[in-house]
């Protein structure tokens, strides 16, 4: 698990420590029964106070706000606990990479597709590579347009990946696979895509500057890589803004 969601679950379990060891010994000396609800209550504004002091953004401080309160009252509905690791499991197998990673699964949109697509015009690459390619929405479109080129994604999510191999079928030209692009070479590819998150981009940047090969294109969709200026940034018209940031190598 990275820094961030490892500093939220100590964050949240600082609110809990706190809320209980004051709660638990108030109730026990009373001889009364804990009442679940007001503690919940307690814990989620201990915990938003962490949140704010520790100037965690907005989302996270109602996330921490609404967390025990919410527990206390899916308690309350005496699910069996069956179902909480069905839905778990389920959204592992398309959210994996958010989890592994902070690489959530959203999809490059029509113009940024149309953008790749008079970039590869100019470059001319033979091959493409998208890490992280989600449903293949944005390789199947290129493949279609260049069948000359070709194309490869790599995808760790099991069921989007699966989706991706059903929607790509037939392509020769295309390769969708399942995989986990830190463990991709990247030494083959002319132009590299990737549209990820804020986390990854300098570990990418090193592996990119690792691999590649002199002349090729890294391409990364909304996230420039830390401290290093882009050769060139292609403007996308869309909002919200989706601008690519391309380095030569
Ligand atoms: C923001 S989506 C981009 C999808 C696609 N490239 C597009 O532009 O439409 C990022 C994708 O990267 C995948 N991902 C995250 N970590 C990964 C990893 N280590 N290896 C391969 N794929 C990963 C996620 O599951 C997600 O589908």
């Amino acid at each position: 698990m990275s820094v961030t969601p490892l500093r939220q679950l100590a964050l949240q379990g600082a609110a809990v420590i706190l809320v209980l060891s004051l709660a638990w010994p108030y109730f026990g000396w009373q001889a009364e029964a804990m009442p679940w609800l007001e503690t919940s209550v307690a814990i989620g504004g201990v915990a938003f106070l962490f949140a704010t002091l520790s100037r965690q953004p907005w989302w996270w401080r109602l996330i921490h706000a609404g967390f025990m309160p919410l527990v206390w009252a899916t308690h309350r509905l005496a699910i069996d606990p069956g179902w909480f690791l069905l839905a778990f499991l389920l959204l592992l197998l398309v959210y994996r990479g958010a989890l592994s990673g902070q690489i959530p699964l959203y999809l490059s949109n029509r113009q940024t597709v149309a953008a790749l697509d008079r970039l590869l015009e100019r470059e001319d690459p033979g091959q493409v590579v998208d890490l992280g390619a989600g449903l293949g929405s944005t390789l199947i479109p290129l493949a279609d347009a260049w069948p000359e080129r070709y194309f490869t994604g790599i995808e760790n999510a099991p069921a989007t990946w699966l989706a991706s191999r059903l929607l790509g079928v037939g392509r020769p030209n295309l390769q969708l696979r399942w995989g986990d692009l830190w463990s991709t070479p990247l030494g083959d590819a002319d132009v590299v895509y990737a549209f990820l998150s804020p986390a990854p981009m300098s570990r990418l940047w090193a592996k990119a500057q690792a691999e590649m090969k002199p002349g090729s294109l890294f391409v990364s969709n909304s996230f420039p890589v830390p401290g290093v200026t882009a050769g060139e940034v292609i403007d996308v018209d869309c909002t919200p803004p989706r601008p690519l940031y391309c380095y030569r190598m």
